[in-house]
């Protein structure tokens, strides 16, 4: 049997969750969505939390609430989730892609700062694989900073959660995240008034005045199932170490990500390696074989879908990278299975 990917990580706890707002007769935003917001806000070292119907959604309106106008200019990385594009082009303004370093595989801001001209009124920063990145080069840019923690949440640098750096971060709830709930999402930020303008805009019933705002609610059965995951999440990082420590112990330094950095710690949601001698098209090909779904961590980068663009680490990192299993509801025997693939790949390579 192939070893997914991913695969969610229930239990009763989630069922029982989502019974309970059954029973309660308020299945849309009500209580759990409440709750959600002071409990992940509180968590990530902002003072609101708005809760929303996705990631993306939470984009969108994380770059409306920063007045990102038509023709805008908007910094983001290639070798991330296409969404960060969408949600740029779904403001009509104009996504400027910069290459990664080579440490973390996050936005180098050193290429930020190249890439800055009087058009740039944003900077989307987005933790990849779970790894933080150097976000304080970027905010002392000083340009108004989305601080994207879909893949991150949990995870620290110099012990300061991710998503207390952005003046404005979002996450997603999206089944494959650490905290999966389907779909969801939610915006964070420490200004009243912008906490107020997320509220108003992300529903669009009963209000003294006709102006755009969207449906972008969450339901208080995608908030239960959210919270409910959330006091997993120790328990899910201690899972994810176990498993890695045996991967480490086959891949040595050819396990990139997590990185070797302190200062800068993994929420540890994903396992990225390199090999010294095949590229990940023929890895993928080889854990096939050996019944392990192994994927590239990034589908394809965004630059790469238009011509006349060249990003070289981030080109680098999409042939040479692949993300191995990595959940906390794989079992032995998938992990004896990761295990074996990873053996016959690494051969003496570090002995
Ligand atoms: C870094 C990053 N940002 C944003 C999103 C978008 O979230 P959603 O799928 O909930 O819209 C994703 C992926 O899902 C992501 O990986």
């Amino acid at each position: 049997m192939m070893v997914p990917h991913y695969r969610p990580s229930f239990s009763e706890k989630e069922l029982k969750a989502v019974q309970t707002v059954i029973a309660s007769g308020y299945i849309a935003q009500n209580g759990q969505v409440l709750q959600l917001e002071s409990v992940l806000s509180g968590f990530v070292g902002k003072k609101f939390g708005i809760a929303v119907s996705s990631g993306t959604s939470a984009l969108i309106l994380a770059l409306k609430a920063l007045q990102i106008k038509p023709g805008d200019e908007v910094i983001i990385p290639s070798y991330t989730c296409s969404a960060l594009w969408h949600a740029v082009k779904a403001v009509n303004a104009v996504p400027i892609f910069a290459d990664i370093e080579t440490e973390s595989y996050n936005l180098d801001s050193a290429d930020v700062k190249n890439r800055i001209s009087h058009k740039t009124k944003a900077v989307i920063f987005p933790h990849m694989f779970g790894q933080p990145g150097y976000i304080q080069e970027v905010v002392s840019l000083g340009i108004p900073l989305i601080e994207d923690i879909a893949q991150a949440i949990g995870a620290t640098i110099n012990n300061r959660p991710v998503g207390s750096f952005g003046a404005i971060s979002i996450v997603s709830f999206y089944a494959t995240k650490v905290i999966g709930a389907g779909e969801g999402g939610m915006l964070f930020t420490d200004e009243p008034a912008a906490d107020s303008y997320l509220r108003d805009l992300r529903e669009y019933d009963e209000k003294d005045n006709l102006i755009p705002r969207m449906n972008a609610k969450m339901s208080d059965l995608t908030a239960a199932i959210a919270l409910s995951q959330f006091k997993k999440l120790p328990e899910f990082t201690e899972i994810r170490r176990r498993i890695l420590e045996e991967y480490k112990n086959i891949l040595g330094e050819y396990m990139i990500l997590p990185a070797q950095n302190p200062n800068l710690r993994s929420n540890l949601f994903r396992c990225v390696a390199i090999h010294p001698d095949h590229n990940a098209d023929q890895l993928i090909q080889t854990a096939k074989a050996e019944e392990v779904n192994v994927r590239k961590p990034v589908f394809k980068p965004l630059h790469s879908y238009l011509p006349g663009i060249t990003l070289k680490n981030t080109e680098d990192a999409w042939q040479k990278q692949i993300s191995i299993p990595l959940f906390p509801d794989l079992n032995a025997s998938e992990i004896e299975t990761v295990l074996n693939f990873l053996q016959k790949i690494m051969g003496n390579h570090n002995d």
